[in-house]
């Protein structure tokens, strides 16, 4: 793991795969109270990010405070065809005239990023992001996030993401989702 200083002075790193299985109760509880689900769906995801683990291209980036707690995680792995989520944008794409294929070669999906609640508004988030794209393969990155004035949408509009498809339906949840994309590295 190699640390570098985050605005927060939170301790932000790369994590192997066996490091977050051995955090992962902990990463998922970020997950839980940052997005306001209830702590059964904790477990009920469980199995989903183990196995995102074996993806191709999966990279995840921690943040830790002095007390060596887990205050932040992102992760996110080469998107490929077959894979759920790709499909989705596939066929958000294709409904609304879009070229899927300019979008969905070479990309990395930005899977999951959180923060937890107590350590948000101090630029962690941002600096978990920056790390995680930093050295992430594809050419370019893509994300879904909920329709809305969140923190999550100021930071992809301040880093540079424009709309892939807005208001978007996901099969299986009511929310609008917004699916946004940029190319690679995050600097160029
Ligand atoms: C989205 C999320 C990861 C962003 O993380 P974050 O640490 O809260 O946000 P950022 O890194 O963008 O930091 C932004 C804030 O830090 C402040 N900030 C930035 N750099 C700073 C620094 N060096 N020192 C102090 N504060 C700083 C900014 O002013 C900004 O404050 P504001 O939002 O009150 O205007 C986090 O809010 C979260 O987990 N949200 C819920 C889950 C979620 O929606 N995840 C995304 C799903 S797609």
């Amino acid at each position: 793991m190699t640390a570098a200083p985050s605005p927060s002075c939170d301790r932000v790193v790369e994590l192997t795969t066996d490091q977050l299985r051995a955090r992962l109760p902990e990463a998922l509880r970020i997950y839980v109270t940052a997005m306001g689900y209830p702590p059964v769906t904790a477990q009920q995801r469980a199995p989903m990010w183990s196995a995102h683990m074996l993806r191709a291209g999966w990279r995840c980036i921690g943040a830790f405070n002095e007390d060596d707690e887990l205050t932040g995680i992102g992760y996110g792995y080469l998107g490929a065809p077959g894979q759920w989520w790709h499909e989705q944008v596939r066929r958000g794409l294709q409904d609304t005239g879009g070229d899927p294929d300019a979008w969905l070669e070479d990309y990395f999906e930005l899977t999951e990023l959180h923060v937890h609640p107590s350590a948000q508004g101090a630029g962690l988030g941002e600096e978990i992001l920056r790390r995680l794209l930093d050295g992430a393969p594809g050419d370019k990155v893509l994300l879904s996030t909920p329709e809305g004035p969140t923190r999550a949408w100021k930071l992809y509009q301040r880093v540079g993401f424009e709309d892939v498809l807005r208001n978007y339906s996901f099969t299986g949840d009511p929310r609008p989702f917004a699916v946004l994309g940029r190319p690679l590295p995050l600097n160029a």
